[in-house]
């Protein structure tokens, strides 16, 4: 049988983008924010309900430079339980990170504990939306205002997510995505930051490009964090197919969840508030003590039979050996974080998953959950 990843990149049929090509072929503007880029930022922000994006080729460079954008220093308060891009964005500019515990019921930096972390050095608060369920932004804003904190939101997981009618990539003072092969919206590889305001997105369009503002001047030792046209021309596609890809990763959630609400030990994410906007981009579960086997033989067991789930966010960052010299990052200071790093699984979600998959990847589950039934019989 074909092995099942954790996700499949969403592709369009693949003559629907030679017209894309065949622009770029005639106009030969391969990069350099061409119409390709200019059209998907526009297209973009009309289809996230946000005013102004700047283009990346991928999501770290966004972060860095949205780091450096604000002009970000000495300590960043940041979850543990993320990519680690999320924190090596921080080193890249010379910041040290704070790590902070998580909540346990949305694996998102727990606002409680975010005061105890900050100190006279303290600059910013890196939160991240993670499995795109939204931070308890209010909460964070609050701190933040308190304490005149900026807030960066990592939404590299967060495309197309919503509260309150109002886009996720709106709050705290600028936003990061990622449009990874991995992630819902994908331009193979790419990137963007959502800004408040055209001044700092204009300042952050010079950063992405050398620091040039005109062919002479240079303002700051920028970088190249352009998007090609390719690429941009491949978004252009892909927006165009990306609401019934995230028709069918809600159908998905919802056949695992019919399947495994009632297995005893295995934990489900309770779904955010229901005026959330969401887009189903992972499918945690938490293999709990109580379940039969641990998460490590489940994960095993379900790739003996090639369904390639995965531990994210397993090791936590703060487990890495740039960051577990730091005070923060012990683990008697993030208790959640530590804990559910050792119970997570992903399980494959991605729209071109059939319904049989869907079955059959419950089914192991559920055996796996009659094991310590059938060693007792
Ligand atoms: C939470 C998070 N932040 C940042 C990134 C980095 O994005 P990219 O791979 O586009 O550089 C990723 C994923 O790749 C991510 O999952």
């Amino acid at each position: 049988m074909k092995p099942i990843y954790v996700t499949q990149p969403a592709l369009p049929p693949l003559e629907e983008f030679i017209p894309y090509l065949q622009q770029i072929w005639d106009s030969r503007v391969l990069t350099n924010q061409g119409p390709m880029h200019q059209a998907l930022e526009q297209q973009l922000c009309d289809h996230l309900g946000v005013e102004h994006i700047s283009l990346f080729a991928n999501g770290t460079l966004a972060l860095v430079t949205a780091l450096q954008a604000l002009r970000i220093s000495g300590e960043v308060i940041t979850t543990p339980y993320s990519f680690v891009a999320t924190s090596h964005a921080l080193l890249w500019n010379g910041i040290s990170p704070v790590f902070s515990d998580i909540d346990p019921q949305t694996l998102n930096l727990d606002p409680a504990k975010l005061e105890a972390a900050i100190t006279p050095h303290t600059s910013a608060i890196l939160p991240v939306h993670c499995y795109g369920t939204p931070c308890d932004m209010d909460a964070i804003q609050r701190i933040a205002d308190d304490y005149n904190l900026r807030v960066i939101y990592d939404a590299a997981h967060a495309f197309g997510v919503r509260q309150r009618g109002q886009s996720v990539l709106k709050a705290g003072d600028l936003s990061i995505l990622s449009f990874h092969a991995t992630k819902v919206f994908n331009t193979f590889e790419g990137g963007a930051i959502v800004s408040p305001d055209a001044k700092t997105k204009q300042r952050i369009d010079h950063l992405k490009n050398f620091g040039f503002v005109n062919e002479t001047t240079v303002v700051a030792a920028g970088i190249n964090g352009k998007m090609s046209e390719v690429n941009a021309a491949f978004g252009l596609l892909q927006l165009k197919h990306v609401d019934a890809a995230l028709q069918r990763r809600a159908e998905i959630e919802a056949l695992y969840r019919e399947r495994l609400k009632d297995l005893p030990g295995l934990r489900l994410l309770s779904p955010p508030p229901a005026d959330t906007t969401r887009n189903h981009s992972y499918f945690p579960v938490l293999v709990t003590p109580e379940f039969t086997v641990s998460r490590d033989r489940l994960y095993q067991l379900l790739k003996d039979q090639g369904i390639h789930g995965r531990r994210y966010f397993y090791p936590l960052i703060s487990e890495f050996q740039m960051y577990r010299h730091l005070p923060s990052a012990r683990a008697d200071g993030l208790p959640v974080a530590h804990a559910l790093s050792r119970q997570v699984l992903c399980l494959p979600i991605y729209p071109a998953l059939a319904d049989a998959d869907v079955h059959r990847i419950a089914d192991l589950l559920c055996q796996a959950a009659e094991l310590r039934l059938q060693a007792a019989a």
